[in-house]
């Protein structure tokens, strides 16, 4: 989807892998894996990474098939986050490609032909499991300045992708800062901007995934996030799910607002004027495909 067609033309990043929160789960805990269907979340991404410390991962691994299982009987969107150094990562693919997983989320990517050559691993996976090809999608997280001057390669680099991130903490440790707005603004930009340009579902926040204490805090970030056009964002904990879910919905008052430009649209349209007047404002053609957007997640 291009910026011109959007609202317009549905692809990869609408309808079903519209995600607005996505509740990471460290798959080796089941005090966490028992209950995460009950948080609200529009997926659920089970952790194999940086949640699963490196004696744990085995067991993680060894527990993914059943919990996906269980979660997806109970109605889950369930996700599986990799590892990305080779030796983990061959052995999570082997554990996370199996029926009923909706899409791989990789962390630390800089390159177009990593994302090329793990699609290929998932495919061989697919045909010798009996698993229809392609159909487990790839999410991507950026977390290193190394990937910035590549985000439009990697977001059109494999027809699986679905979303792309900022992964705030592992991007600030790595140009050794702390994950504050004044750091993050620009790279969390450019990978909207990369994902838009892409087709992909743009998934993040200009603050830490840490935040969990101070909610009304969280909130604002979560706002100016949907502002932006970010379309949903990853979460650490269940208080933070709620806040996603609410606030990358848009408000009754921008609904509202919407239904009264595409009434007025179709009015222009019979006196075949492009630009007319809403609520004191112009509207033309972007105006009108931002509120048929708008309109699309209106239950
Ligand atoms: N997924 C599912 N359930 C979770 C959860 C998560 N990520 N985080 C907390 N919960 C549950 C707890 O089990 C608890 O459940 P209960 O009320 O039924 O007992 C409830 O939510 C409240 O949890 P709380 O006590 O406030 O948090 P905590 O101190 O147990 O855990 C963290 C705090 C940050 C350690 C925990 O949220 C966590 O590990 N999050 C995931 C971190 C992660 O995945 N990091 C890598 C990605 S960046
Ligand atoms: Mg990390």
């Amino acid at each position: 989807m291009t910026a011109s067609d959007m609202g317009e033309n549905p692809s990869n990043a609408s309808g079903k892998h519209r995600w607005r929160s996505l509740l990471f789960v460290p798959a080796h805990l089941p005090k966490f894996v028992d209950k995460a269907h009950t948080r609200g979340a529009d997926a659920l991404v089970l952790d194999l990474e940086d949640a699963v410390p490196w004696v744990s991962k085995a067991e993680a691994r060894s527990s993914l098939a059943g919990s996906i299982t269980r979660l997806r009987q109970q109605g889950a969107s369930v996700l599986v986050r990799v590892n990305n150094g080779l030796r983990a990562l061959s052995a999570d693919l082997d554990a996370a490609i199996v029926d009923g997983v909706e899409a791989v989320v990789l962390p630390k990517v800089e390159s177009a032909e990593w994302i090329v050559a793990i699609a290929e691993e998932m495919l061989m996976l697919e045909q010798e499991r009996g698993l229809p090809p392609g159909e487990i999608r790839l999410v991507v997280q950026i977390e290193t300045p190394t990937a910035l001057p590549r985000l439009h390669a990697i977001a059109s680099a494999h027809s699986r992708l679905v979303a792309m991130a900022l992964g705030p903490e592992d991007f600030s440790a790595s140009v050794g800062g702390q994950p504050m707005p004044d750091l993050l603004l620009a790279p969390n930009l450019a990978v909207l901007f990369a994902a838009r340009a892409g087709g992909l579902l743009p998934l993040g926040f200009i603050g830490s995934i840490g935040e969990f204490a101070d909610l009304p805090r969280f909130r604002d970030t979560a706002r100016q996030a949907r502002e932006l056009g970010f379309a949903g964002a990853f979460a650490i904990h269940p208080a933070q799910v709620a806040i996603l879910n609410e606030e990358f919905a848009p408000p009754a008052h921008e609904l509202e607002w919407a239904r009264r430009v595409v009434a007025a649209e179709e009015a222009a349209r019979s006196e075949q004027l492009g630009a007319f007047t809403v609520d004191g404002k112009m509207v033309d053609r972007p105006v009108i495909l931002r509120a048929r957007a708008l309109l699309s997640f209106d239950p």
